[in-house]
């Protein structure tokens, strides 16, 4: 059990007035790449705000890195990209640099100055997400693709072992996607486990390796093998093969 980083089991979670996720269970190993797909509302940035414990859920049992979800505080192990995280008005007094570097603060501890590695840190991840240079730009200025990037070089600084994704590419543009993907995956090759959402099914499929396939309110289909078809998964997706469970 030494290389299982979540385990989901049984999750039920309602808001006041709206069942969203109905007894969801999946399991992820070192190196898994999990794609969650699902329609607008079908509780996808739900599930990710559980395990984040932006939300408290009401029934099942969430283990991550071992431990109960109630007591692991290694928050540090963990890196998110929220969805349409780059709504920043245009005063917003932050640089580039500041809102990634902030990351590290989790390892730093407030108010210790960066180190010349840390700043070389920056530039690394700046330059992986096409944003070198940027260092000093108001994040404000920014447009929202870029803001976007920035975000998405935020979540790496800290060299997550686990990273959540909720469609981090919206409004980025195609070749910067692509850019992005690979940096991803080639994270995914090296070991970083990996959950994210995209509404792009083809890319999530040839991505992952694992997938989560919610099909209408919240029932979760988890599907462990990696040589599905789009055909397949967009069959379960319409509920064709939707498993009952008991
Ligand atoms: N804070 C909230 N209070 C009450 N209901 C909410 C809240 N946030 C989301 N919901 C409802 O919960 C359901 C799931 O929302 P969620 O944001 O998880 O969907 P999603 O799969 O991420 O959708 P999208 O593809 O649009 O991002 C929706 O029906 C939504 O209206
Ligand atoms: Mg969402």
């Amino acid at each position: 059990m030494d290389n299982e980083i979540l385990n989901v089991k049984n999750l039920y979670f309602d808001y006041t007035d709206t069942s969203v996720l109905r007894d969801v269970s999946f399991t992820l190993k070192k190196g898994d790449f999990l794609g969650i797909i699902g329609a607008n509302g079908a509780g996808k940035s739900t599930l990710i705000k559980i395990i984040l414990k932006i939300l408290p859920f009401n029934r099942g049992e969430i283990n991550l890195f071992g431990e109960d979800l109630s007591k692991f505080k290694d928050n540090f192990k963990i890196g998110y990209v929220s969805q349409k995280a780059n709504s920043f008005n245009s005063d917003f007094p932050a640089t580039v640099r500041e809102v990634v570097m902030a990351n590290l603060y989790s390892r730093k501890g407030l108010f210790k100055r960066y180190t010349k590695e840390d700043n070389e840190k920056l530039k690394k991840v700046l330059d992986k997400v096409g944003m070198a240079g940027f260092e000093n730009k108001l994040i404000g200025k920014l447009s929202g693709g870029q803001q976007q990037r920035i975000f998405i070089a935020r979540a790496l600084i800290s060299e997550p072992e686990l990273l959540l994704m909720d469609e981090p590419t919206v409004g980025v543009d195609a070749k910067s996607v692509k850019q992005i993907m690979d940096i991803i995956c080639e994270l995914n090759k090296q070991g970083m486990t990996i959950i994210m959402t995209n509404h792009d099914t083809p890319e999530l499929v040839r991505v992952s390796n694992k997938l989560l396939i919610f099909c209408e309110h919240g029932n979760g289909e988890f599907v462990s093998r990696n040589d599905l078809t789009v055909a397949e998964v967009n069959d379960i997706f319409a509920g064709k093969r939707v498993h009952h469970h008991a």
